[in-house]
């Protein structure tokens, strides 16, 4: 009460205007910055970093894809990054996003989009792998034209389950599996990749449709990557252990024990009941000595 008798009001404005630019400092520090977060790995100039680190934008054209990969290695994570893809005719190209490990018994968690002609709708095809092995695809339509915007693609990779997520939307879950004896991705940091590159050998109706080199160059862009609270590998240890905070209530690592509340589980029906496309958890016929393990502990759902 004596402060504010005795402040001025023009005191008070510059307190204000100090801190609306403090905040606006802090917004500027903690924004994307592919430079700081990446590096091009191949495409000879075709990936390119924009508007002082804000956006990545990839291209395919008929002599080479192009792509990029984390500067960090990250074990355990709440990974977002924003993408519009390839617009128009797309048939043949495949922009994927994925985590790996190296070597012949890698883990990796896959985002994969499968162009199409004009007006048809891509596919988002989904895969684990644990300790090298694969065969877990899932794939989904999209309930929205993601070439028109961007949208927000989300892993969360934690000690008992990965969590696929569109615009916050869950679709897909990946539970550990582990006291069923199926591996689950938990010891080997990861990278994060992507890159985009032709595939119409397969990707688009299986490879009836073929890209059509005319509308090369195709670009796909990148912008707002998050992965503030992952847990950065480095040299054996976790950046995660150094920072455990004693506090639950601003715990920035929440994300380490989350699971799917009802209401998530309810949008996950919702996706998987109208956009699901594949599941290999339903492919009898691929599995004719019965369905992988996993599929009994509600990845079906
Ligand atoms: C492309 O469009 C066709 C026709 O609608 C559809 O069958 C197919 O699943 C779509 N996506 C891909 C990647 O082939």
């Amino acid at each position: 009460m004596a402060y504010s008798s005795s402040a001025s009001p023009g005191l008070s404005l510059k307190f204000l205007s100090c801190l609306l630019v403090l905040g606006s400092l802090a917004i500027v520090a903690s924004a994307s910055n592919f430079y700081q977060d990446f590096d091009v790995s191949w495409g000879d100039g075709r990936a390119k970093i924009l508007n002082n680190g804000e956006l990545l934008t990839l291209s395919l054209d008929k002599a080479s894809g192009s792509g990029f990969q984390s500067k960090h290695e990250y074990l355990f994570g709440k990974i977002d990054i924003q993408l519009k893809l390839v617009p128009g005719n797309s048939a043949g190209t495949v922009t994927a996003y994925y985590l790996s490990s190296q070597g012949p018994t890698h883990d990796e968690i896959d985002f994969e989009f499968l162009g199409n002609l004009s007006g048809d709708p891509y596919i988002l095809h989904t895969n684990v792998f644990s300790q090298g092995k694969g065969n877990r695809e899932q794939q989904f339509y999209l309930w929205f034209d993601p070439t028109a915007d961007f949208h927000t693609y989300s892993i969360l990779w934690n000690p008992q389950r990965i969590i696929f997520s569109v615009d916050g939307t869950p679709i897909r879950e990946f539970k550990n599996s582990e006291s069923i004896g199926v591996p689950f991705p938990k010891n080997q940091p990861m990278r994060i990749y992507s890159s985009l590159w032709n595939a119409d050998d397969w990707a688009t109706r299986g490879g009836l449709v073929k890209t059509d080199w005319t509308k090369a160059p195709f670009t796909a862009s990148y912008r707002n990557f998050n992965a503030n609270n992952a847990c950065i590998w480095s040299s054996g240890s976790s950046s995660c252990d150094s920072k455990s905070p004693t506090s639950t209530t601003n715990n920035p690592h929440q994300w380490l024990s989350q699971e799917l509340d009802s209401a998530g589980q309810e949008k996950m029906k919702w996706v998987q009941k109208n956009y699901m496309i594949y599941n290999y958890c339903t492919d009898t016929k691929r599995f004719p000595q019965g369905l992988p393990p996993e599929c009994s502990n509600t990845n079906m759902s």
